[in-house]
């Protein structure tokens, strides 16, 4: 493949610092674009100095100008602690965010990728959730920042592509787990890793019999490059996620086995609109990108739980000098 430059907006976040590893790894320029919202200088750390990396602290709601070959458009907050904490900001990040950067390829004329979820299914009545499905999202609930905000981002890139025949390509990611997720956003399997190994009770939210599918982020890095390698037209959306379900009650006994925990399990009230089921259909993913996810679920536990002993251990001589 030939070098190019790449911009990835988002690229100091957990997804974002693993696509930037890759595309470094293959040989490519990468601009990562980041206002450290969410994200961590550390997930990018190892890259300053790279000669093929640069780092511009950019909001993406302020238009950019630069020169650049591909964009992914990650930057936004992904969890619900965080995209809540001010939930103007993130629908401003989706909408104006998607607007400034699709207006940059519309300038450049170059493909451009947008990291859509699974959230824009909302709470289904269909199951497994497949891209012709259209969603059952609440409009003014505290997640709509979020779901909605996605959902008018992926209009904005197929009008863009309708009104200015742009080369869009849309992923809709489902849950994806593995080193560098943050251990304060409040996900499940990072939840559950840091409490076991800090020996804490492991809250589950329900009875635990919601179930979940998690995808280990090498599995997903592979499959967003390889949307962005297809042919103009090959638009999406595309879901990526891993289609194996386990119940959130199953994933906390892994996570209690896998780190040697002591860690009891304590159940607390469901959180408003939290989806009960939420599994991907991946045949287009499959078909079009001949792309399946690899990597088991308890191999990827295993290296997420390797990264987070790291990150707490190296707290530890902090929380004794504190
Ligand atoms: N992780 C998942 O399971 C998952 C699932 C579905 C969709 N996604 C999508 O993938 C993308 C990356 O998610 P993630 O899990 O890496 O989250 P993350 O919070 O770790 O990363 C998001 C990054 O965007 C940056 N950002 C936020 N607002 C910004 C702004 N206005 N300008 C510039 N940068 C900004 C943050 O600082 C952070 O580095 C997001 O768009 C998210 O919606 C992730």
């Amino acid at each position: 493949m030939d070098m190019e430059r790449v911009l990835v907006t988002g690229g100091g976040g957990f997804l974002g610092s693993h696509l930037v590893d890759r595309l470094i790894a293959e040989g490519h320029e990468v601009l990562c674009v980041d206002n450290f919202f969410t994200g961590s200088r550390r997930n990018i750390d190892h890259l300053l100095g790279h000669p093929r990396f640069e780092l511009l602290r950019h909001d993406v709601t302020f238009p950019l100008y630069v020169e650049v070959d591909r964009i992914y458009n990650l930057a936004c907050p992904a969890s619900p602690i965080h995209y809540q904490r001010d939930p103007v900001q993130t629908t401003k990040t989706s909408v104006l965010g998607a607007i400034n950067m699709l207006g940059l390829a519309k300038r450049l004329h170059v493909p451009i990728l947008q990291a859509s979820t699974s959230e824009v299914y909302g709470d289904p009545e269909v199951h497994p959730q497949d891209e012709s499905y259209w969603g059952r999202v609440n409009p003014v609930g505290t997640r709509a920042c979020y779901d909605e905000g996605k959902r008018a981002a992926e209009t904005l890139f197929f009008d863009y592509r309708r009104q200015h025949g742009l080369d869009i390509k849309v992923i809709r990611i489902f849950n994806t787990y593995g080193p560098r997720m943050d251990a304060n956003d409040g996900r499940v399997v990072s939840n559950f890793i840091v409490q076991a190994l800090k020996g804490e009770p492991i809250t589950i939210y329900g009875d635990g019999s919601q179930t979940r599918s998690f995808c280990y982020v090498d599995d997903l890095i592979d499959g967003m490059v390889r949307l962005m390698g297809t042919k103009p037209g090959f638009t999406g959306p595309v879901n990526v996620g891993n289609p194996v379900e386990f119940t959130i009650a199953e994933l906390a006994e892994a996570t209690v086995r896998l780190t040697g925990s002591q860690s009891s399990i304590e159940y607390r009230p469901l959180p408003a609109d939290d989806p009960r089921q939420r599994k991907p259909d991946i045949g287009i993913a499959r078909d079009g990108l001949g792309w399946t996810p690899h990597v088991p679920l308890e191999q990827g536990l295993e290296k997420t739980i390797a990264y987070f002993r790291g990150v707490l251990e190296a707290q530890r001589p902090l929380d004794r000098a504190a």
